[in-house]
């Protein structure tokens, strides 16, 4: 038996690697954004507490931007907290809010020698002190590095920030710093969170749900979809080959013929 689950690991090891080799060959995503979802399901197959759920996804952030990174990929924004978040029981939302601190106090000396920028997308001024010092000084600590920037979305909500964007816009109008004649698209998402980042090539939802949930609206104008049944905790490097051999085989035509 044991030599059948090793004779199968080590086909899925050599299945995996031949499809990482094979999506090498083409342009792979410069932005890849993902709503990680599912941890709560995937912690109720096992009669576990959601929480539990959340943590494991935890561990598939830690692989998932090993893997991207190793890639080549420039960005990986992950939806870890949205403005909706909030509606949970506060059990499961202290949870949530204390992840980042978990991840980044276990994980960050790995994300400095792997050359990975952390960076943070969202309203701030909600966010636990506790939270929001520990990604400033993973922020810090990383600000110099050139590889991958993993993006947290942290009370994140894509109408939320078209909206602080106006409002900043409208005072710039205001005040004479800018007119309204020369607004232009570009310049219209330097007011985004995710000002001076591209925009996603690629947008993955785990767990078989099919919306947006109110992700990044504005920047995925363009993004292919990439839905999948995969549970968060599940999700693995070759899940994430797959979504990326997908996209490879579809024409991006942004419009045009
Ligand atoms: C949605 O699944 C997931 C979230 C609301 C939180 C996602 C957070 C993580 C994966 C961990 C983040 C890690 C770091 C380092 C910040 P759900 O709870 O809605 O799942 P369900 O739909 O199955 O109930």
């Amino acid at each position: 038996m044991l030599k059948k689950i090793q004779e199968w690991r080590g086909k899925e090891t050599s299945k995996s690697l031949s499809l990482k080799e094979e999506i090498m060959k083409h342009p792979i995503p410069e932005h890849i954004a993902i709503i990680m979802d599912g941890n709560g399901r995937w912690a109720k197959k096992r009669a576990l507490p959601r929480v539990a759920g959340h943590h494991e996804g935890m561990k598939t952030v830690r692989k998932i931007t090993k893997a991207a990174n190793s890639l080549g990929v420039k960005v990986l924004t992950l939806y870890a907290f949205s403005t909706e978040n909030w509606k949970r029981p506060k059990l499961e939302v202290d949870f949530l809010l204390k992840l980042p601190e978990e991840f980044l106090g276990t994980f960050l000396p790995e994300l400095i020698e792997e050359n990975v920028q952390v960076r943070l997308m969202g309203n701030k001024t909600d966010l636990p002190d506790h939270t929001l010092r520990a990604v400033e000084h993973a922020m810090d600590q990383t600000k110099e590095n050139t590889g991958l920037v993993l993006n947290f979305a942290l009370n994140y909500g894509g109408r939320d920030e078209i909206l602080r964007a106006v409002k900043a816009l409208a005072d710039d109008v205001n005040e004479n710093r800018i007119s309204s004649d020369q607004l232009t698209e570009e310049i219209f998402s330097e007011y985004l969170f995710s000002n001076l980042l591209p925009d996603p090539d690629l947008l993955i939802r785990t767990s078989g749900e099919i919306r947006l949930s109110n992700f990044m609206l504005w920047q995925l104008a363009y993004a292919e979809f990439y839905f999948t049944d995969v549970l968060w905790p599940d999700f693995n490097e070759n899940n994430l080959y797959e979504a990326i051999n997908s996209f490879q085989l579809r024409g991006r035509r942004f419009g045009g013929i």
